[in-house]
């Protein structure tokens, strides 16, 4: 068993940097698919997701090799349809391979895909834009299946803006003719940044960020060479871990632009940050006071951010509360917590949290930022820690102990 051994209770202090973004890297990837050549993305995580990217883009026939954070992607020989259902389960950002393949190669097939266990994570309405487009979409108890040799430009609005549908219904729209029209699409700096990476190529894509995205398809793209902006979660885990343990750090490759929810949370509950070109501070007295933040789409609170902001909290004082309004199995961290000293009780979609004094205990990763919030509130918490499930945390975090160990904490990974 492989676990991380923290013990708490020592201020961080120190500079890191913040790696690129695994959300955006993942559909950049998928949208290298668009283009003949190669394409050379920097700033690209390590991380085992995007090892997963590699080997569904090498599956499908393209030459994928890595230089340190630059990711060179050669789709010229790539001719396969399919994704392996063993590639499929490892993660939910799989399925924004079938919206690349149907633009480029008119089918696409696979099983479903996997990813974090945030209950029930229906692609309903992937497959309905795919459809909308042209598509002819089997799903089968285990196999989806989609045709679409000539897919038209289409008036699309998006029941809730999924960001995964929203990405899906942009790369699967650079392959169909005329104009598509997405309403109501995520609006998450992602998003942004793969409309950066389709302009690259060629594209004639705009309105990321607002609440209609055009799309002028079915123009042939080149390849392109694009850096991917920095992890907006990532950048809060660090932020929340401070805050958890006390102590000042500073933040590089990001200004946290993406993040005011974030910092505006952490500002309340008594941390003092600033925010300049290019790095964040954060300077932390412990203990935190209280917050109550409701999670929703950007630029609302991030889901992913909350487990890390309810981790901090718990070893505060004074009664905070997070309402979850987006993934119904959010809280699956929060027994873990408690096994940490927190008073958390669930009502509904929210957690109150009590705060007070945390202590070691041992835990394991429910999923990839209930596991990270574990190791923020270790890093508060008196005594030792071990954190089992560590393959859940390397889903999302590149050198999260080395960064730690930068900033003073004492964590190191265990093999017994
Ligand atoms: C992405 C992020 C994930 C983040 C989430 C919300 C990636 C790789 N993952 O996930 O880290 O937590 O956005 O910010 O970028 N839904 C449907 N039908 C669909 C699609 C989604 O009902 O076809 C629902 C989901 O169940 C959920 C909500 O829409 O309740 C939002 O999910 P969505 O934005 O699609 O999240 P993901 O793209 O899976």
């Amino acid at each position: 068993m492989e676990y991380f051994a923290v013990t708490g209770g020592h201020p961080l202090e120190g500079t890191a940097a913040v790696h690129g973004a695994k959300n955006s890297a993942l559909p950049i990837l998928a949208a290298a698919l668009l283009a003949r050549g190669e394409s050379v993305i920097h700033n690209c995580p390590d991380l085992t997701d995007v090892d997963t990217a590699l080997e569904i883009l090498t599956c499908l026939g393209c030459r994928a090799r890595r230089e340190g954070r630059t990711l060179l992607v050669d789709t010229s020989c790539a001719h396969g349809t399919h994704i392996p259902d063993r590639l499929m389960g490892r993660m939910r950002a799989s399925v924004l391979f079938l919206g690349a393949l149907l633009a480029r190669e008119g089918r696409a097939e696979a099983g479903w895909p996997g990813g974090c266990a945030l209950g029930a994570r229906p692609i309903d309405l992937h497959l309905a834009a795919f459809q909308a487009l042209g598509a002819r979409v089997r799903d089968h108890a285990e196999h989806i299946s989609c045709r679409g040799r000539t897919l038209r430009g289409t008036r699309l609005t998006l029941p809730i803006p999924s960001v995964g549908a929203t990405e899906n219904a942009m790369l699967a729209a650079c392959g169909a003719e005329g104009v598509t029209i997405l309403q109501n699409p995520a609006r998450e700096p992602e998003i942004a940044d793969l409309q950066g990476f389709l302009q690259a190529m060629g594209a004639h894509v705009e309105g990321a960020g607002t609440d209609t995205i055009i799309i002028r398809g079915g123009r042939p793209l080149r390849p392109a060479v694009y850096r991917v902006m920095a992890d907006r979660i990532v950048t809060a885990t660090y932020l929340c871990s401070v805050a958890s343990a006390g102590g000042e750090g500073i933040f590089t490759g990001t200004d946290g632009s993406h993040l005011r929810p974030v910092l505006e949370a952490l500002t309340a509950a008594g941390c003092a940050i600033r925010r300049e070109p290019g790095r964040v501070i954060i300077r932390a007295r412990r203990p935190l006071g209280r917050v109550h933040i409701t999670t929703g789409p950007y630029p609302a609170f991030p889901t992913d951010a909350q487990p890390l902001l309810a981790a901090a909290l718990a070893g505060g004082v004074g009664e905070s509360t997070i309402t979850e309004t987006i993934f119904d199995r959010r809280f699956r961290y929060v027994q873990g917590l408690n096994t940490l000293g927190a008073d958390i009780c669930l009502e509904g979609n929210t957690a109150r949290i009590t705060g007070r004094p945390l202590h070691g205990g041992r835990v394991t990763a429910p999923d990839l930022r209930g596991g990270a919030a574990l190791v923020v509130a270790a890093l508060g918490a008196e005594g030792e820690s071990r954190i089992a499930g560590l393959h859940h945390i390397q889903r999302g975090y590149e050198g999260l102990e080395d960064t730690l160990q930068t900033l003073g904490a004492s964590i190191r990974t265990v093999q017994e």
